[in-house]
Order: C-alpha cells, then sequence, then structure tokens
C-alpha cells in the first residue's frame, strides 16, 4: 500500500496523470458513502474484488490522507471549474462515516441444488464455468447448438489451461463437464432452483425472457439477471414473481473476478437477496450489497475514471500508452485503455450513457473518441480493434 501512496506523490508525469484520474475516483466514492448507497466496506471490496486494484477507494483516502486527497481536489477544481472536483464534505469527518453493521454470514433460505443459465456470450460462459467448477449442476440455455457448444469448448480451454499448470486434474475435468447441460430450449430450465440471465443489454430483449422465465421456471425458484445497467424492478414487474427477481451482477472475466454485486429492487425479497449472497459465497465469490441504481457501486465509480481517460488522452499530449503505464505504475491491474478494450466500448459507451442519465452530471458525458470507436465498429479485443490494435 506505500507502494501507490508513495507513487501518488511523486514529481513525474506518471504521478501527476494518476492524480488526475484517481482523485475524481475517490472524491465520488466518498460521495457514494455519505449518501448511504452501499457501505465503506462493501465499497472498497467491491473495487478489490470487482476491479483487481490492490486497496479500496475509501481505504486509499484513509492511507493517502483525507487532507492530501482534498487539497488535491481543490487545485483540480481550480483548474477544471469541474463541480464533481469540488471535494466531497465528507472527505472531512470519512473515519467516522458509514461504518459497515452487516458483517454476519448470509444463509441459504432457497434450497439451491440446480443452477439455470440463459446466454452463450462470454459472461454467460464464464458463469457457468464458475457454478460447474464449485460443483453445482448447470442447465445452460443458448439460442442454437452451435452457440450452446461453444460454451462447452471455452470451458473446455480454460480447464486444459488449469490442467496445463496442475491446478486440476482429468477427472477434476470430467467432473465439471459432467455438471454441464446443455440446451436450446427454455423449457429446459423448469426445474431449476435459481436461473442467471446473461442475455443481451437490452431492456425489450430481457422483458420477453423475464415473461417467458416466469411461465416455464417452477414457483419458488430465484429469477436472477446479471445486468449492469438495466433496472431490476422493471424487469420484476414483468413477472407474477417480483419478489424472487433479483440482480446477481458478476465481472469480466467471471472465472477469475471474485466480486458479486447481488442487487436488490424495492420488491425483492430479502430473503432471495441473502440466498443470492450465500450461493455467490459457496461459488467462491465474494458478494457485496446494494439497491436498484445505475452502475451499482463498481461501473459507478469505474466508468467515469475509464471516461476521463479518455477526456485526458484528447485534452494533451499524453498517448495511450503513458496513461495505461501511469496507472499500472499506480499499482492497477490494467490501464484504463487496455481495460476499456476488454470490456467492449460499444459496452462501455451504453453504461457511460445510463450514468449521464440517472445522475445527469455533464462531466460524465462520454468522450467523443469513444463514440467515434463504437461508431467505426472498433469495439475492442472482441473485434481486434479499440484503443488498442490486436491483431
Ligand atoms: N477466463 C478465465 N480465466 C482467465 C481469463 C479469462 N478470460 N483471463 C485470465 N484468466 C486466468 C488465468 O488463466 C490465470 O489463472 P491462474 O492464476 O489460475 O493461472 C489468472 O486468471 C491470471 O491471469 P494472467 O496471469 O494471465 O493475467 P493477469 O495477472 O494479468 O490478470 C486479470 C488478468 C485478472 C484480468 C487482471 O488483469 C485484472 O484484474 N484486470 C481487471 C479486470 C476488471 O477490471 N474487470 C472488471 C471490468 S468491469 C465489468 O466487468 C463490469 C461490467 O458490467 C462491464
Amino acid at each position: 500500500m506505500q507502494e501507490i501512496v508513495d507513487r501518488f506523490a511523486g514529481p513525474d508525469r506518471g504521478a501527476e496523470i494518476a492524480r488526475t484520474l484517481l482523485l475524481p475516483y475517490l472524491n465520488h466514492a466518498a460521495t457514494m458513502l455519505a449518501s448511504g448507497y452501499a457501505t465503506r466496506d462493501d465499497i472498497d471490496a467491491a473495487m478489490r474484488f470487482g476491479c483487481g486494484y490492490p486497496i479500496g477507494p475509501l481505504a486509499l483516502i484513509d492511507a493517502l490522507g483525507p487532507d492530501v486527497v482534498v487539497s488535491g481536489l481543490e487545485k483540480l477544481h481550480a483548474e477544471t471549474g469541474d463541480p464533481l472536483h469540488q471535494p466531497a464534505p465528507v472527505l472531512g469527518e470519512l473515519s467516522a462515516a458509514g461504518e459497515s453493521d452487516d458483517a454476519a454470514e448470509p444463509t441459504m433460505r432457497h434450497e439451491i441444488e440446480t443452477v439455470g443459465v440463459v446466454g452463450t456470450g462470454t459472461m454467460a460462459a464464464g458463469i457457468v464455468e464458475v457454478f460447474a467448477k464449485a460443483g453445482v449442476d448447470v442447465v445452460f440455455v443458448g439460442r442454437s447448438q452451435e452457440k450452446a457448444e461453444g460454451v462447452i469448448a471455452t470451458i473446455t480451454k480454460n480447464i486444459d489451461k488449469a490442467i496445463a499448470k496442475d491446478k486440476l486434474d482429468e477427472a477434476g475435468k470430467e467432473a465439471v463437464l459432467g455438471r454441464l447441460t446443455a440446451a436450446t430450449s427454455r423449457e429446459a430450465l423448469a426445474d431449476v432452483d435459481i436461473v442467471v440471465e446473461a442475455i443481451a443489454e437490452d431492456m425489450d430483449v430481457k422483458l420477453e425472457l423475464f415473461t417467458d422465465l416466469d411461465r416455464i421456471v417452477k414457483p419458488g425458484a430465484i429469477l436472477a439477471t446479471t445486468t449492469s445497467s438495466l433496472s431490476i424492478a422493471e424487469l420484476a414487474g414483468a413477472t407474477s414473481r417480483p419478489a424472487d427477481v433479483v440482480g446477481i451482477h458478476f465481472f469480466n472475466p467471471a472465472p477469475v473476478m471474485k466480486l458479486v454485486e447481488v442487487v436488490s429492487a424495492p420488491t425483492t425479497d430479502p430473503e432471495v437477496a441473502e440466498t443470492a449472497k450465500a450461493l455467490s459465497s459457496l461459488v467462491g465469490k465474494h458478494p457485496v450489497s446494494c439497491t436498484d441504481r445505475a452502475g451499482f457501486i463498481v461501473n459507478a465509480l469505474l466508468f467515469p475514471y475509464l471516461n476521463d481517460a479518455v477526456k485526458l488522452h484528447e485534452a494533451g499530449d499524453d498517448s495511450l500508452e503513458e496513461i495505461d503505464t501511469a496507472m499500472k505504475e499506480a499499482k492497477l491491474p490494467m490501464g484504463p485503455f487496455e481495460l476499456l478494450d476488454v470490456v467492449g466500448n460499444d459496452v462501455s459507451l451504453a453504461i457511460e450513457q445510463t450514468l449521464v442519465g440517472a445522475f445527469g452530471h455533464t462531466g460524465w458525458e462520454p468522450a467523443p473518441t469513444l463514440v467515434r470507436l463504437v461508431e467505426e465498429g472498433k469495439l475492442g479485443r472482441k473485434t481486434g480493434e479499440g484503443f488498442h490494435t490486436y491483431r
């Protein structure tokens, strides 16, 4: 941790870049805590386990000293005039604010033996892998046999890598693959105890799915969505059982990132949310709790920072590589442009637009370069080109 504190105080351009990008993020985390949206522990855990940060933002403010953060923000605010750079009043009394009062281990309030997953994309495949590796039977539904087989191929490839590193053996591989049931009809989900959907981030597409799941899946089963930007309450409203609908937001890559945000809509039964947390713990994830608001914890803190990085590049002489390197020297696992390319520029743009719509901060308007890359189809790793090139 001392390394980050020292790096933050550095005299060179890299340290200046890190301060310019991290100070607004720290300010926003303090504001989130002050608003009561999530506990201090959950905000810090979210950024550590969801993005691989070595330290959560509130712990980092403590380590740097709130006075250092306040004076850094005051300097930035004097330069930009952006209200988002005005130090949050809570920074003055942070050590007393928002202690976690919910340390109790969650309990399985519903019996979960079989999990259903809908989707065959990156997130769905990762989620299927997480459950099967943890010993849970999974029924997953794709739109075609080919797509369903693609999920099995991805998981097989990941397991083979683990075998090559002596982390699993052939018997373990057979056991994991034996827990998978691929289907092309949603009717296969009739008897599962919980469904996690990870299909397109499109409200109409998801509403149609939830209406269908309500018809198909047995009463008492939990219906979960891993949406990162759509309203859980609206999805719940498409069913006759809104109390059983909850958000279980996994992070990319799902087999690696330990965080799960368990998102409760006003209608969600607390026992359903608790079961979602207990299930997440059972499969080796770290669950945090939040409510149904755009961006939840991580995306609301991460994407304004990623967008700021694009704007910094647009504004000055700092190259993509210099900014990526500066943030990695500040101990983040990836540079902002590397991460944007992993997440996908289309996904990032949609999240940023949702955040602007929900919070109304003009300072968070998507950077023109991000919009342009999406228009040009340069979506990141998945298309071979985004901010960087992968061919
Ligand atoms: N699938 C499965 N396993 C993977 C993987 C993948 N896509 N990528 C990496 N791994 C595994 C590797 O096999 C390796 O496993 P072992 O340790 O068991 O050998 C492990 O992960 C570490 O991988 P590497 O050593 O190759 O790479 P690394 O040390 O550079 O770590 C990383 C890679 C974990 C992805 C790291 O760079 C990181 O934490 N990045 C931040 C990612 C992030 O911020 N994600 C959140 C994005 S936002 C989001 O997802 C929310 C949303 O709604 C859009």
